[in-house]
Parts: C-alpha cells; sequence; structure tokens
C-alpha cells in the first residue's frame, strides 16, 4: 500500500514536472516575416513554439472584409483554426492572427484597414509613403497626428475566441527616415523617442508598438486562461 501510494506520488510528480516543458504550438496566421520575426520576440519565454501559416502548411485566402482591424482579425484567425482542426499536427494549436494598419487623422483615417492595399498591394512603400507625405504638404505639426492600430484575434483550442486592440501613437514625419521594420515605419515620427519609427531598434520599438502591446496583452490572456502552465 505504501510503495503503491509512494509510486502514485512519484508519478503525479514527475507528470506535473514534465507538463511544464510541453511546448505547445501557435500558429500565427501571416505571410508577413517582419510581423512574425516580433511576435516571436514578444512571446520569447513562453512555452510555445511559434509557427507561420506557411511552415504549418495552412496557407489559405482570406478576403479582408471587414469594417474594422477586430473584424478582420477575427476572420483571418477562424479560417485557418478551421484548416488546423483538419490536421493531426496541429488540431490543439492556438491560432492567433492580426490587423493593423495607419492611421492618419489628418486623411480621415486613411489609409487605415487598407494600409496594405493602399495604392496597390504591389506598390512599394518607398512610393506609398512618399505620398502620404505629399498629401501632407503644408499640415502643421499639431494636425499631423498618426497612429499604428493592432487588432490581434486568439481562436483557442475549444473554439473560443478573444481579441484585443492596443495603439502606438504618433505624428506623419516630414520626411522618411530609417532602415528598420517595414511598412509606414519610416514615416511616422515618434515624440516620445525624437525619431522616427523606422529608426528604433525592433527590441525598442516592441516595447511601444501597437502589436508589441497587444501581444503582451494577448500573453497576459494566456497566462490567466491557464495556457502557460
Ligand atoms: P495587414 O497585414 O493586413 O495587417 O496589413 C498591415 C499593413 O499595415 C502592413 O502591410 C503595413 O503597411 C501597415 N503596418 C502595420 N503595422 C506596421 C508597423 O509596425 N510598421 C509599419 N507599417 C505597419
Amino acid at each position: 500500500m505504501y510503495v503503491n501510494s509512494q509510486f502514485a506520488r512519484c508519478m503525479a510528480d514527475a507528470l506535473a514536472a514534465q507538463e511544464v516543458y510541453i511546448v505547445r504550438k501557435i500558429i500565427f496566421a501571416t505571410g508577413n516575416m517582419g510581423k512574425l520575426r516580433e511576435v516571436k520576440q514578444i512571446m520569447e519565454g513562453l512555452p510555445y513554439e511559434i509557427i507561420s501559416m506557411k511552415d504549418a502548411g495552412l496557407e489559405t485566402e482570406v478576403d479582408e472584409t471587414g469594417t474594422s482591424f477586430e473584424e478582420n482579425s477575427l476572420l483571418k484567425a477562424k479560417a485557418i483554426a478551421e484548416k488546423a482542426k483538419e490536421t493531426e499536427e496541429y488540431k490543439d494549436a492556438l491560432v492567433l492572427a492580426d490587423d493593423s494598419g495607419f492611421e492618419v487623422d489628418y486623411l480621415n483615417g486613411e489609409p487605415g484597414i487598407y494600409s496594405a492595399r493602399y495604392m496597390g498591394t504591389d506598390t512599394p512603400y518607398s512610393i506609398k509613403n512618399k505620398s502620404i507625405i505629399d498629401r501632407m504638404q503644408g499640415v502643421p505639426e499639431l494636425k499631423r497626428s498618426a497612429r499604428f492600430v493592432a487588432a490581434i484575434a486568439c481562436v483557442f483550442p475549444d473554439g473560443k475566441c478573444e481579441v484585443v486592440r492596443d495603439t502606438f501613437e504618433g505624428r506623419v514625419a516630414y520626411e522618411a527616415k530609417g532602415i528598420y521594420g517595414f511598412g509606414y515605419d519610416p514615416i511616422m515620427y515618434v515624440p516620445e523617442k525624437g525619431c522616427n519609427s523606422g529608426e528604433l531598434l525592433p527590441e525598442e520599438k516592441n516595447k511601444i508598438s501597437h502589436r508589441g502591446k497587444a501581444l503582451m496583452k494577448i500573453r497576459e490572456l494566456l497566462i490567466n486562461a491557464g495556457y502557460t502552465e
């Protein structure tokens, strides 16, 4: 009897210890390697393996037909989660998808949810950025407010969904600067840093960026839901 209960306790301890090392899978629904890199940096330290939908072989075309960042992120996450459910390897994976963009108040929120499609998907950002700077010609400092917005949707293995949102506030710069980041980073001036977002090192940007802060909310959410034990 004693031996049995001791054995049971040992097994329970071993299982509990083992659980700490279970690495769960997160599929991040993006084809953008810049974003994937950011997500990996921010989620570092959590027992998750982060896989792009491409690496998971779950690529699918999702029409971003939503009218908000939140709706679009949820459309993407749900579509990938449905695909993941059909596979043995990823049926228990958590799916994250983001939708983000650059909003310029003076341009009535443009390019907003159309940021990637602004002037055509294949148009280089040097041209898109120049167009925004040109449209802001003569606009005074106080009216140049702008921000990056990120919504991140999370679909849990049981089908439950959560969406979080955060912003990264700044102003449209007078000229493009910086070699870091991607997209509209070179043209957003970040007052608290005294430089453009494209001049911030990735670690610096992650701490204050829309996606960085939204991902921290996701991190909290996973911890609170017991998904990191
Ligand atoms: P999505 O892939 O549909 O979410 O489109 C996001 C688009 O918004 C990107 O292609 C960029 O144009 C822009 N964007 C979002 N986040 C950032 C950022 O951190 N820096 C620069 N541009 C961004």
